[in-house]
């Protein structure tokens, strides 16, 4: 982590490759954090892919304050120094929970010009340590969770010389590895001293092992990088892909998923030395796994077991209807020759056990 003197902490999710699960962990970690009663201000640096915005707002308005309007602001000024303040000031931010506000990325419907690449990169670097200095001021914010976009471009790259912890979402499959390289060589080419990267690999597959993983990766890394520091490995979850859009929390509502036990021990892991005042109670229990809730593992243990219920399901059936074929249907050939009956008593069950499956299957999420 990069020295915190007066600054407040800034944590931002960047990534090589989309999809791997920043919006997913900002809003999250974001959330995890507003627990403590202090402000917590996420911002939503994804113009174009509005993740945690769209996520956690119904419509933005054109008199909403954005990341967008006040980039434009800022860079589109020749003098751009201490100007976000005035921007800010007696303007409201959107409130997302208690304690959580959101920056905006772009009002709804905005289309955004890609003005980023068009400015030079110590531009947008003031631009963004003037922001995070602005809004901390105007809000009394005691903590920053950056959802960025993916890949290489400027602004994302920039947010590594302004936040204390830039942490790299990957996932553990060569191709998102080779964009985690890549970006993580952009990071360093920029700040080559002052940037601190750290990595999470997301979403494994239940087919890896954690721990082979955990070996392979480090290795991996360690070849090309000195000092790493992985943060964290996160199994890919049915539960999680499937609750995605529909909850805004997991860490609420899920919160005995292995997604919502690694945001706590991420939020303890970077806050309990320098900021442990941010860090809820309710973390260590998340962490520990001991809150009230569903309990679900990689695969959703409520929908593994309604196919193992169908699966016996069809057995029955299977061989009741066998049995049954073994002479003619009627009550009274069933009674007359036991194999029929056991066979109709075996189908039957089958069907029902079948039905249950099928029931628990709907009841479920
Ligand atoms: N551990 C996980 N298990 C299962 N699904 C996951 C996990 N982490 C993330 N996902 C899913 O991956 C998808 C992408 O997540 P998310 O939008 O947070 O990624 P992102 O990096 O912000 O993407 P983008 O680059 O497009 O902004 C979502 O459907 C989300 O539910
Ligand atoms: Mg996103």
């Amino acid at each position: 982590m990069k020295e915190l003197n007066d600054r407040i902490p800034i944590i931002a999710f960047l990534s090589g490759r989309g999809g791997v699960g920043k919006t997913l962990l900002s809003v999250n970690l974001a959330r995890l954090l507003s627990k403590s009663r202090k402000s917590i201000l996420l911002i939503d640096l994804d113009f174009y892919n509005r993740g945690a915005t769209a996520l956690l707002t119904g419509t933005v308005n054109r008199d909403a304050i954005t990341g967008y309007a006040l980039f434009k602001h800022a860079v589109t000024r020749k003098k751009a120094s201490g100007d976000l303040a005035s921007k800010l000031k007696g303007r409201k931010l959107v409130q997302a929970a208690e304690f959580l506000f959101l920056l905006p990325s772009t009002v709804t419907g905005e289309i955004v010009d890609w003005m980023e690449y068009r400015c030079e990169s110590q531009q947008i670097a003031q631009f963004l340590s003037q922001l995070v200095r602005a809004v901390a001021e105007e809000y009394g914010i005691k903590c920053i969770v950056i959802d960025c976009r993916a890949g290489p471009d400027p602004l994302s790259i920039a947010v590594a010389g302004v936040s204390t912890h830039t942490i790299i979402v990957s996932e553990p499959d060569r191709i998102t590895w080779d964009g985690t390289l890549n970006l993580h060589r952009y990071i360093l080419n920029q700040y080559p001293r002052e940037a601190w990267v750290e990595f999470l690999i997301n979403k494994i597959p239940e087919k890896y092992e954690l721990d082979k993983i955990r070996a392979e990766y480090e290795e991996i890394l360690g070849r090309f990088l000195k000092s790493l520091r992985i943060l964290g490995y996160i199994p890919f979850e049915y539960d999680i892909f499937e609750s995605f859009g529909e909850i805004k929390f997991v860490i609420d509502e899920l919160a005995r998923t292995s997604m919502s036990r690694n945001i706590a021990s991420l939020a303890i892991e970077l806050l309990s030395e320098i900021y442990p005042s941010l860090i809820p109670e309710e973390a260590r229990s998340i962490e520990a796994g001991t809150l009230r809730g569903a309990s679900r593992g990689p695969r959703s243990t409520g929908l593994r077991w309604s196919r193992i219920v169908m699966m016996a399901g069809i057995i029955y059936t299977v061989v009741g209807c066998s049995l049954l074929l073994y002479g003619n249907w009627g009550l009274r050939v069933l009674l007359a020759e036991p194999i029929r009956l056991v066979g109709a008593v075996v189908a039957g069950t089958g069907i029902i056990v079948l039905l249950v499956g099928r029931i628990a299957g709907w009841f479920r999420r």
